[in-house]
């Protein structure tokens, strides 16, 4: 008899994007006449195209695989081309941080390492996220049977939580800027949780997905920016909101060298040996045409078109926060994150998801409950910069008539 997972027992019926999808789908069902005026703003999906040289590096590669004397089949290592390894770790230099190009695994996206890492590590082990928390980093622990402890963030600590330090976990979750309240963490705040880590031997797994919507140099973009971190952090990051990847799927994974963990007996493995290990049996590898389109990103050219992009966005994130301002609502992120994230102007009864069926039966306008991403979003809501500015203007302009 095959048994399933029972841990699947402990999740949530569905994922939350999924949810949003359903009630959409089934408001759209039952007012097909509304359906045009829906805007979302609700998964942080793009909609701004490829940029230019993206795209000239892809069609190049696709047409190298069309001719026998330049076709390539598997990838030898799966961890990615040396070419696009060595553009990741330029790409560090840029920001003073020294990652040799052996430390970078290419991946398909964040999403895919924040959950595949967790094969390398015990199950015994207590793995520490921040609420409210990107739903993934939860999901893919109470799969695997662990134990999850929660750092609460709120109003008054800028939903930038600190390491409390009775609280012990082995494995710490970390997203700055944060996905969903668009909080960043500080290099001092970042240098405490590196300290708490580096004090009870725990691995951080930094999601920097966001890293490229920072605009103040004070801020980190990278947990390696922090003396000590290589000891105890990995870092994920993706080309999703960084160049217009969400559908084309790249990202990539820096393990330090030195960083180690332990067995039952405290004897030491490398971590990058056990990575190396488990994507050798279980990943070949991102196709080559979306490799080179990930090159072209990182080339003089595709970082200039790309930061268009993203001022575009940011220009979005300001018309929803220009709205927000004006109207005295309570909100964090937006300036250096594509997310807002806003505490509910109506009742403190209703609940996230009792204002996202509101906005979307009331004026059409999809966003993400709060309560979501965890207990602490609870009365909060999310709503994403990836519009274009016409549908972005559109939707604050509805929400200032219900407001
Ligand atoms: C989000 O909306 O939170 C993200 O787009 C989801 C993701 O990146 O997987």
């Amino acid at each position: 008899m095959a048994l399933y997972n029972q841990h699947f027992d402990s999740l949530k019926d569905s994922y939350l994007f999924s949810e949003i999808s359903r009630r959409v789908a089934e408001y759209q069902t039952q007012n097909p006449d509304k359906s045009k005026r829906l805007i979302r703003l609700g998964i942080g999906d793009v909609t701004k195209p490829l940029a230019p040289a993206v795209v000239t590096a892809m069609q190049k590669a696709a047409r190298e695989l069309g001719r026998a004397e330049t076709f390539r089949g598997y990838e030898d290592s799966g961890r990615g081309y040396p070419f696009l390894r060595e553009a990741v770790a330029n790409y560090y230099s840029g920001f003073n941080i020294k990652i040799d190009s052996e430390e970078i695994f290419i991946s398909d996206g964040a999403k895919s390492d924040c959950g595949n890492i967790g094969d390398i590590f015990a199950e015994n082990n207590t793995v520490l996220v921040t609420d409210p928390v990107y739903p993934v980093y939860v999901d893919v622990n109470l799969m695997a049977g662990r134990k999850i402890v929660y750092a609460a963030g709120n109003e008054t600590n800028g939903f930038a939580p600190a390491p409390d330090d009775s609280v012990r976990a082995d494995i710490i979750y970390l997203c700055s800027p944060n996905n969903p309240t668009g909080a960043v963490f500080t290099k001092d705040q970042l240098q405490k949780w590196v300290d708490y880590a580096l004090k009870n031997s725990a691995v951080i797994v930094f999601d920097a997905a966001y890293e490229s919507f920072i605009a103040d140099e004070s801020l980190p973009r990278s947990i390696f920016t922090i003396p000590d971190a290589r000891r105890c952090a990995v870092e994920i990051c993706s080309l999703s909101k960084t160049a217009g990847f969400t559908g084309t799927r790249c990202g990539y994974t820096v393990i330090p060298k030195e960083l180690s963990v332990s067995d039952d007996l405290g004897n030491k493995k490398s971590l990058i040996s056990l990575w190396k290990r488990r994507q050798g049996s279980k990943f070949n590898g991102v196709s080559y045409p979306v490799q080179r389109a990930a090159e072209a990103v990182f080339s003089p050219e595709g970082l200039r078109e790309c930061r268009e992009t993203l001022a575009y966005y940011r220009e979005n994130s300001k018309i929803i926060t220009d709205t927000f301002d004006r109207l005295s609502v309570t909100y964090t992120g937006g300036k250096h994150s594509p997310y807002v994230w806003f505490k509910s102007p109506f009742s403190a009864q209703q609940s996230s998801w009792e204002l996202f069926d509101y906005l979307l039966r009331e004026i059409q306008v999809i966003g993400t409950p709060g309560s979501g991403f965890g207990g602490s979003g609870e009365g909060w809501f999310r709503l994403t910069a990836f519009g274009t500015h016409e549908l972005t203007k559109e939707a604050m302009q509805r929400l200032e008539k219900i407001i």
